[in-house]
């Protein structure tokens, strides 16, 4: 469902839509105000105390008002107090307030933006704008989308391509959103690929894909392995963009794109299975990527490589204690068939290495262990290469995404040795399997400089939070589309420090 997306001035509270969201800082409404004329900044306070909502953090609540200075509804949202609040926080309070509107049947909201306490607070109005109306619902009657247009009041300058960019990359999220909720049945990996070549197309990206026979003539090996068992083919899906002018380089996009995960002959057992067909998180946001491009028109060269299987339980699948040849020749020893993703990414990661790029970037809801160590709302960031690292953090924080670097400490590498083969794929303690999982994957992709993102955690959202429903939340396709977009630079220098 398409929403037209304006922005203006703070002249016009009253009619600039039929809904308004205002966030809230706890313990200190004094910047209500945000440069709103004075007579609407005291009817927004008058109705905030009437409302006795004090910001507390991921509080919401929606108003009617007797119109005038301000629109029939306004919604308030508790955000951190001043000093603590994050871009995040301000993205998600956003999400929390247009969702409470979209429940409702306004057409039109309008989101103020308090310049000047977030750097950047307009785009999170934008990119939270989208993520507030997306709804999976199969239900037979499913509620009706009333919202068709949303209006940013902001004071700082968001001219058109601005604004035309962070609408693409709303848009682009929100993709994610729905492939990773798309039952495991129906976004098999042959759908996959279909979804590729329609993306491809809008993208005026080449594409290549692999079928099994093609997989297995190559030598991945891996990929093979873990697509035996199912009816769906395995695929490896290849997208390529190209500048218009002169490339100023090429970068790899990898995503993990298990469209169910079962575990294989190790089993997963309830509650994890159903949320096992988001196992597909990374590479949808690789597609989201390529779906955003012809807007963000990067300078790069971007090739995107997508390994698809379903980790499928049956007679056919690969068992614990096989030995299989990976693409890049190196054997690996199967400790646990649940360990899936890192070895379809390590046929990827060879075959991205070996085009010689300036950087590769992998993406997987690849460990539980991930999810444990930093909670659900922080994906894990390794990399070989301190300012790849550090520009992904750039990024993330221009997108309003939470990565945290984690290390690849050598000291930890015996653990994946196999007796029998090159490599193992688990290891035999059971602490610290992000860090293993991503020094496997660092075995594939040798000195390139290279960075693995663990979206395990906030891929899939298991509970309602301020910002995400539980359900699957499309994450990095921000962090991505920030990465490679030429004008992210005048935003980058303003967010330093
Ligand atoms: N897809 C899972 C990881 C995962 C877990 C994603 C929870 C999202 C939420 C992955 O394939 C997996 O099963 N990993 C195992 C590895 C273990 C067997 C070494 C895990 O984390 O338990
Ligand atoms: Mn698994
Ligand atoms: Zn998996």
């Amino acid at each position: 469902m398409a929403i037209e997306v304006s922005v203006q001035g703070l002249g016009s509270v009253g009619r600039a839509a039929d809904a308004l969201v205002v966030p809230v800082f706890r313990g200190d409404s004094s910047h209500l105000h945000w440069r709103l004329e004075k007579p609407v900044y005291q009817a927004v306070e008058r109705l905030r105390r009437a409302s006795g909502i004090d910001g507390e953090f991921g509080s919401v609540a929606a108003l009617e008002t007797d119109g005038g200075l301000l629109p029939p509804t306004v919604v308030f949202v508790g955000i951190a107090s001043k000093g603590e609040l994050t871009g995040p926080d301000l993205f998600e309070a956003y999400a929390s307030g247009v969702r409470r509107i979209v429940a409702g049947e306004s057409p039109s909201v309008a989101l103020l933006v308090p310049d000047g306490v977030v750097p950047g607070a307009a785009e999170a109005a934008v990119t939270g704008l989208f993520a507030g109306t997306y709804r999976f619902q199969r239900k037979q009657k499913p509620k009706k989308l009333h919202l068709r247009r949303g209006v940013i009041l902001t004071a700082s300058a968001l001219d058109s391509s601005g604004l035309g960019k962070l609408v693409a990359i709303g848009e682009a999220q929100n993709y994610a959103f729905e492939l990773v909720n798309r039952d495991g049945g129906e976004l098999t990996p042959p759908h996959l690929a279909d979804e590729a070549r329609v993306v491809a197309r809008q993208a005026g990206a080449r594409i290549t894909v692999w079928d099994r026979k093609t997989i297995e003539a190559e030598g991945m090996g891996l990929l093979a392995a873990v697509g035996r068992a199912s009816e769906h083919d395995p695929q490896f899906i290849r997208l390529d963009y190209e500048p218009r002018g002169t490339s100023t380089g090429h970068l790899v996009f990898v995503g993990k794109g298990i469209t169910f995960d079962t575990g294989g002959i190790d089993l997963k057992r309830y509650p994890g299975l159903p949320t096992m067909k988001g196992d597909m998180g990374g590479a949808a946001a690789v597609l989201s990527l390529f779906k955003a491009l012809p807007v963000l028109r990067p300078a790069v060269r971007i090739t995107g490589l997508i390994a698809s299987a379903e980790n499928a339980f049956g007679g056919a699948s690969y068992r614990p204690g096989d030995v299989y040849r990976s693409y890049s020749g190196k054997h690996v020893e199967i400790g646990d068939t649940d360990a899936e993703g890192r070895l379809v990414l390590a046929d990827a990661l060879h075959y991205a290495k070996e085009l010689n790029p300036d950087a590769i970037i992998d993406l997987a809801t690849l460990t539980g262990s991930c999810v444990v160590a930093l909670g659900e709302l922080f994906a894990g960031l390794f990399s070989n290469s301190d300012r790849l690292a550090g520009e992904i953090e750039a990024a993330s924080r221009l997108a309003f995404e939470r990565f945290w670097r984690l290390p690849l400490p050598p000291v930890y590498r015996q653990q994946i040795v196999s007796p029998i083969a090159d490599l193992k794929n688990i290891s035999s303690s059971r602490y610290g399997d992000a860090i293993i999982a991503a020094l496997f994957l660092k075995e594939f992709v040798g000195d390139t400089p290279w960075a693995h993102l663990d979206i395990a955690g906030p891929s899939w959202v298991d509970t309602d939070t301020p910002g995400y429903l539980a359900m699957g939340t499309g994450y990095a396709v921000r962090t991505l589309c920030r990465l490679v977009d030429p004008s992210s630079g005048w935003n980058r220098e303003q967010l330093k420090g």
